[in-house]
């Protein structure tokens, strides 16, 4: 079982914490406010400021921290005043602490910003005398601690062994699906995650608009895509980049839709916006289907309805990672 600082203890950390010790593992929790410490401690939970922290006990750090965006920039010095506390706890020790970036940050700044910071105010070397991950949290606000003790997925970037190692044995009680990744790759999974389901709300509000418009039920129309829509059954649908959509029907039903709506008045930015990305990348890659992207999907349909017909779940793997088929 591990000793764990849990640095910034606001939603993530409050429910990373709470999870870790209900699966045996010590945890202490670190703010900057009062307040919350207090509160936790009257919760019968370890709570201090980071110059209290028994460093000497210390196995994981994990860097929950506010990330706040203000005026369009994201404030990182939250996160960077953490880090110089958690480098000067490493240089008082002498065994391997293992540093985990919980918090939402652009892709590099694990890598270029924290990492510099924790080894200037140790005097010591990444990956070498302490290790440094991006393990991305996946949890909604209104159900965290929930969400936290059943993952769907967890990702864990990390650039030594040492590091990979530990931080799998602590996230496979949880069950969920494992991606090992560089930090920077996790970074960027969390954010186009969350771009991810931002274009997608920003789609079904425009489509509500244009049925509003056409007097037809958007729930009905909205609900029946997101089951009928080929992600549904194959999740890696549309993500291997480099190639434009084609085909007999995508290209021309784009096209007639986005005519329908502007004959109308009503706008689609989206559609507008999709039909541009695939008319540049067109110019640059013919538009020639590749065939080894008909051989996946093939194999993809072939290996759906074979588990459909015996009443299964179908796990697939690709590229190393497990992607389960309903
Ligand atoms: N809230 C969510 O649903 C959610 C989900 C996934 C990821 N995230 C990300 O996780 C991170 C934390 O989010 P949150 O919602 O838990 O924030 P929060 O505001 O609830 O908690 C952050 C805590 O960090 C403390 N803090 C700030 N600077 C500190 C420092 N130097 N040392 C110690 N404590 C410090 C604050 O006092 C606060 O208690 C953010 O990067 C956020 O984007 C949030």
């Amino acid at each position: 079982m591990a000793e764990m600082v849990i640095i910034g203890s606001g939603v993530v950390g409050q429910a990373t914490g709470k999870g870790f010790a209900r699966k045996g593992h010590a945890v202490t929790f670190v703010d900057i406010n009062p307040q919350v410490i207090a509160r936790l401690r009257s919760e019968g939970l370890k709570a201090c400021t980071a110059g209290e922290v028994p460093w000497r006990q210390v196995d994981i750090v994990m860097l929950a921290v506010s990330t706040p965006s203000v005026d369009g920039q994201i404030v990182l010095d939250y996160i960077e005043a953490a880090a110089e506390d958690v480098g000067r706890g490493i240089a008082a020790v002498n065994h391997f602490i293992t540093v985990v970036v919980r918090s939402t940050v652009p892709p590099t700044t694990t890598e270029q910003r924290i990492t510099p910071i924790l080894e200037r105010a140790s005097g010591k070397r990444a990956g070498v005398d302490f290790g440094v991950a991006m393990n991305p949290e996946f949890l909604r606000a209104v159900s965290n601690e929930k969400d936290f003790a059943r993952p769907w997925i967890t990702v864990l970037g990390t650039c030594d062994r040492t590091t990979a190692e530990l931080l799998d044995e602590i996230y496979k009680p949880f069950g969920a699906l494992i991606v090992r990744c560089t930090p920077t790759e996790a970074e960027m999974i969390k954010y186009v995650n969350n771009v991810y389901n931002a274009v997608k709300i920003s789609y079904f509000n425009e489509v509500h608009q244009i049925c509003e418009s056409l007097g037809v039920d958007s729930n009905l129309v909205s609900s029946t895509v997101a089951r009928s829509a080929e992600s549904m059954w194959n999740p890696l649908y549309g993500t291997r980049g480099g190639v434009p959509y084609g085909g007999a029907c995508l290209p021309k039903d784009t096209t007639a839709f986005m005519q329908f709506v502007r004959n109308h008045g009503w706008e689609h930015q989206i559609l507008e916006a999709t039909m541009e990305v695939n008319a540049r990348l067109e110019r640059a890659v013919p538009a020639a289907t590749s065939p080894d992207l008909i051989e996946d999907v093939l194999a993809a349909v072939q290996a759906r309805d074979n588990a459909a017909a015996q009443g299964k779940e179908l796990e697939i793997e690709i590229g190393g990672n497990r992607h389960v088929v309903l």
